[in-house]
């Protein structure tokens, strides 16, 4: 066994059973435990289900074009539009229910309800609005905004005129939006003045402005005005290349534009995600196998329907949003709920408060939260009636069986199904999970991979490991969600994600295996749960974050010689930034100088990679290649056990860190 399968054995831990309601079960979408051998006899036609949920322009041809690995195609020939897909197809039937339930942060703001025909309304003259700033067909359209209506309808519109987007999480600085926006060549900005956290308006134009100034082509950038007058102290004027979203809508009110016929392979997204190397990739997911996988799992493992009033709490920055708020949900024509803000604000009830208000269905959220719930007390959710949840999820990171528990028993009261949902940025969808009408949880163990999935737990040489036994989780089969390839870089998709399992030489789509780095185990019943990943990416708060991008920022900094960085447990975020540093010859180890870091880590990434620790270290632990080993550094971090330091070139600087971290 290696170090990592040893540290991954660690990780393990012992599982209890639950089973869902007889109630849950009788309503369920599916609950025929027949689709697993179903699915498996019949693949890959068993995913023109999946397509069956939508409309499409042109019938498509053929399910999966396999003949040139690991460049899958599918559904080819067909073509459809995803706007038509979320907004027109409904407008009969459900013009007049809510597509959109907004809530803003303040709470003596009015929130905003969109039902299916105003927010078709919307997306029509955003459209319309982006096609007379120029915006054509397969353009990317950068999006760097936080919770507001204005996000899914700039999505929506840009789908519609099958202009790709490429949402930037707006809690990413300016750097990191210069880096996308240059990276995809995308001549397109739609942003807003500011927003509100934890009762502050927050400026966001200038970060957006500072970003811009970074971008190494000319560019025209639509403003939403989110704050009104809360904004003006921001004292912002729009430059020429600047237009007002506002003044645009109000040009374009009551036009409608034709939506493109999109051909199934053709890209709906861009969302940049982080890997191993300090530059993002490029995820491309395409409009119909990403929208068919989304909105079928929507279907079968959220149990979404019309009727339902469904609460992702996840940000439209990061993929679980763009799925599971805006296209999975919109598909299936139910209602969806966005809110602007953090759960404790203004007190720790506020999203029992707008599930108690609004008669949410489902809940769908990350680990952290739920940590944060379980710490803050169950006297929060207890304010609130929460009976109209039928079904919980979770995703972004493992869920300890303790967290789960407490969510199953204080949030849906021992009635609603959990739902643990394993997949990716790259995925597009969900791929290891419980069906909710079919199977029985296991708390921390996501649940067998889904209907259609080979899903499989290796060693290092590809071959399966033992039931219990901790290995790494491959994918074996191609699936209708996934990424196609890296923005404009095929070879590095190849190298990201296939090379390590596949024979590349090889034209056979049996030879190919997809690696997303996460280590698992399996149990004897097909039980996956899900170890963290085995790459230096860092999950902290559910966000992915690449050790070497705040490694690069760090260096950065001047006076800093060196930087490790890596994760260290922490009891709410899953695990936070430590940062090891070595300073320049004459560069005081000061207080100052740790905050300098940190701003540092701010300004090229965002808060959200802020260290929580900067350690000053005359050294760093090295391998006699000269690899740092992060392993010894994470252990000093969690104050455990070393592993084993007898490959190191320098074993005694292991000890002088330990006791710089202890304070002796
Ligand atoms: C981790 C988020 C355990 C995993 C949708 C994966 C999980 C990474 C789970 C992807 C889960 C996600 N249990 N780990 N249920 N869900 N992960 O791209 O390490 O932001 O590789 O996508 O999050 O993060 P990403």
């Amino acid at each position: 066994m290696s170090d990592d399968d040893v540290e991954l054995e660690a990780r393990l831990e012992e599982q209890e059973v639950f089973e869902p309601s007889e109630e849950f079960v009788s309503q369920a979408n599916v609950s025929d435990a027949g689709i697993y051998e179903e699915f498996d006899e019949n693949w890959p036609e068993c995913w023109e289900q999946a397509a069956a949920l939508l409309d499409w322009e042109e019938e498509y041809d053929r399910v999966l074009d396999d003949s040139n690995p690991p460049f899958y195609e599918w559904f080819t020939d067909g073509t459809i539009n995803a706007s038509t897909n979320c907004l027109d197809r409904h407008l009969d039937e459900r013009g007049d229910e809510a597509a959109i339930e907004w809530v803003g942060e303040p709470v003596d703001e009015d929130n905003v309800t969109l039902t299916y025909s105003q927010l078709h309304e919307k997306v029509n003259e955003a459209a319309a609005a982006l096609r007379d700033l120029g915006v054509g067909e397969d353009d990317v359209v950068t999006m760097y905004m936080p919770m507001i209506p204005e996000l899914p309808v700039a999505m929506l519109a840009c789908a519609r005129i099958g202009a790709p987007h490429s949402v930037v999480f707006a809690g990413f600085s300016a750097d990191a939006l210069a880096t996308r926006m240059n990276a995809a060549d995308s001549e397109y900005l739609v942003t807003c003045d500011g927003y509100y956290r934890r009762g502050d308006p927050l400026d966001h134009l200038d970060k957006a402005n500072e970003g811009l100034a970074g971008v190494d082509h000319d560019t025209e950038t639509v403003v939403v005005d989110r704050l009104g007058p809360n904004g003006d102290d921001f004292g912002h004027d729009l430059a020429a290349d600047q237009h007002d979203w506002g003044e645009l809508m109000a040009a374009n009110e009551g036009a409608t534009v034709e939506p493109v016929d999109r051909d199934a392979e053709d890209m709906l997204f861009l969302m940049y995600t982080s890997g191993t190397t300090g530059q993002p990739k490029g995820v491309k997911h395409t409009t119909g196998g990403y929208l068919s996988w989304v909105t079928w799992t929507s279907q079968a493992v959220l149990d979404i329907k019309p009727e339902d009033t469904y609460f992702c709490s996840a940000d439209i920055g990061w993929i679980t949003g763009h799925s599971y708020i805006v296209y999975g949900p919109l598909a299936l024509g139910t209602t969806t709920m966005m809110y602007e803000g953090t759960p404790d604000h203004p007190d720790r009830d506020r999203l029992w408060e707008i599930v108690e208000e609004y008669g949410a269905t489902q809940l769908y959220t990350a680990p952290t939260a739920i940590r944060a719930f379980m710490k803050w007390g169950k006297q929060y959710p207890e304010r609130h009636d929460l009976s109209s949840l039928r079904l919980l999820g979770t995703v972004g990171e493992p869920i300890n069986p303790r967290a789960w528990k407490w969510y199953y028993s204080n949030i849906g009261d021992e009635e609603c199904p959990v739902v643990d949902t394993w997949w990716q940025t790259e995925t597009g969808g969900m791929m290891v999970t419980t069906l909710p009408g079919v199977k029985d949880m296991k708390p921390g163990s996501a649940g067998p991979p889904l209907p259609g999935m080979d899903i499989r737990i290796v060693d290092t040489n590809g071959d399966e490991v033992e039931p219990g036994r901790a290995g790494y989780l491959t994918v074996n089969k191609p699936w209708p969600g996934m990424l196609r390839t890296l923005y404009k870089n095929d070879e590095r998709f190849i190298e990201e994600y296939w090379r390590e399992y596949s024979d590349v030489d090889s034209d056979d789509p049996d030879d190919w295996v997809y690696f997303p780095e996460d280590g698992a185990k399996i149990d004897e019943d097909g039980y996956i749960t899900v170890l963290g990943r085995v790459d230096d990416v860092i999950n902290v708060s559910g966000h992915r974050l690449g050790t070497m991008e705040i490694e690069s920022a760090i260096v950065g900094v001047e006076g800093v010689a060196e930087a490790a960085v890596v994760g260290g447990d922490h009891e709410v975020k899953g695990e936070a930034v430590y940062a090891y540093v070595i300073v320049e010859e004459g560069q005081e180890e000061s207080e100052a100088f740790r905050q300098e870091i940190v701003k540092g880590v701010e300004d090229a990434i965002g808060p959200i990679a802020r260290p929580e620790q900067v350690i000053f270290t005359p050294a760093l632990p090295k391998t006699r290649s000269g690899k740092i080993m992060r392993r010894l550094l994470e252990d000093i971090a969690n104050d455990e056990e070393l592993g084993d330091t007898s490959t190191l070139r320098n074993p005694e600087v292991v000890e002088d860190i330990r006791r710089v971290v202890q304070g002796d």
